[in-house]
């Protein structure tokens, strides 16, 4: 072939390529043990008035309320202990990722999440130091089994989101300046029921993904047999492209929201709190028993099944 046709057919071989949508590739592959390496744990007050007492690594390594062996990673609250009325709250994890992240893809191949009365799991991202002006997204949150997942964003003032996008979730709050509507941020309750609680781990759990650039933000979430779990999820690709992802469960766009501006470089969170801010005030409407910081005292074998069992966290750049 003359040259000048090789050239032809690279230069169409690239554009092709560009046309087919942005790839990322794989900089994090978090299995198993590799929690230990990706995460710090935080000790700390829970910020959100849980009755929770977050513990260093080393006891939840002693208590059995992180475990690892394969490609399983557990995460949970303890589920034996009697607590008095005054003391510290149940033991349970928090974890941060020692890396930030800006443009990014976060995968989370989830087998099971933490149920039960009283529960308040989040999977998600932020700049704790500079809250809420670095941004916050929430991408896997609920209380109390009450499905399906809501993901929300909770900023500084002058983000919002406007009333008709491309998702299948529904919209709830569109300003998403933690300042207003009690910091409900703007949110989206996904469509799927077995995207949370009891009904995620009777499904065996599934696919959460969250893609993040300037333009915009979305959220995914696949069932565990679904049919449509895009090959690259499933198999934990080198390389995802989240073009073939089909449309977002949650999607937030920029139009009226400056994303480079409102997000700063975030770590993620893994947090598991009982009560709280959430939990706690919502515990009355959620169909549950006696009141939860008395439920959490003096039913600790109602708290085994609260637990994160992991089988991979996948973070793309
Ligand atoms: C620790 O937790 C794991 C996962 O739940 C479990 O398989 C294992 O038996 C537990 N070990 C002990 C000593 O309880
Ligand atoms: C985790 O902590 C943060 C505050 O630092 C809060 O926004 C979030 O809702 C908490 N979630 C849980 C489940 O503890």
């Amino acid at each position: 072939m003359p040259s000048y046709l090789c050239i032809l057919a690279l230069f169409a071989y690239f554009s092709v390529t560009r046309v087919l949508g942005v790839t990322y590739s794989l900089s994090d592959n978090v299995v198993g043990n590799g929690f230990y390496d990706a995460f710090n744990w935080e000790a700390i007050d829970d910020p959100t008035h849980g009755r929770v007492k977050y513990v260093d690594q080393a006891t939840s390594r002693s208590q059995n309320l992180t475990y690892a062996s394969g490609d399983s990673f557990i995460l949970r609250a303890d589920f034996k202990t009697y607590l008095g009325n005054g003391g510290p709250g149940r033991q349970s994890v928090r974890i941060l990722t020692k890396r930030t992240y800006t443009t990014h893809v976060a995968v989370f191949d989830v087998r099971h999440m933490p149920q039960g009365c009283g529960t308040w799991p989040a999977i998600w991202e932020t700049a704790e130091s500079n809250w809420p002006n670095g941004g916050e997204i929430d991408i896997v949150e609920g209380v109390n089994d009450q499905a399906p997942n809501a993901v929300a964003l909770h900023t500084g003032s002058g983000c919002s989101m406007p009333p008709g996008r491309d998702q299948t979730g529904t919209n709830g709050q569109l300003d998403c300046n933690a300042a207003v509507n009690g910091n409900a941020g703007c949110g989206v309750r996904l469509s799927e029921q077995n995207s949370y609680g009891p009904p995620f781990n009777n499904n065996g759990g599934g696919w959460f993904a969250m893609e993040r650039n300037n333009n915009f933000i979305k959220v995914w979430f696949w069932p565990r047999n679904s049919g449509s779990v895009p090959s690259d999820v499933r198999n934990g690709a080198q390389r995802v492209n989240t073009d073939g992802w089909g449309k977002p469960a949650a999607h937030f766009p920029n139009t009226q929201c400056n994303i480079a501006q409102h997000f700063a470089a975030h770590n993620i969170i893994i947090n598991l709190t009982l009560c709280g801010d959430w939990a706690g005030n919502v515990y009355g409407q959620s169909g549950c028993p006696s009141t939860c910081v008395d439920y959490v005292n003096n039913n600790p074998s109602s708290f085994r099944d609260a637990y994160f069992d992991f089988a991979a966290m996948r973070v793309y750049q």
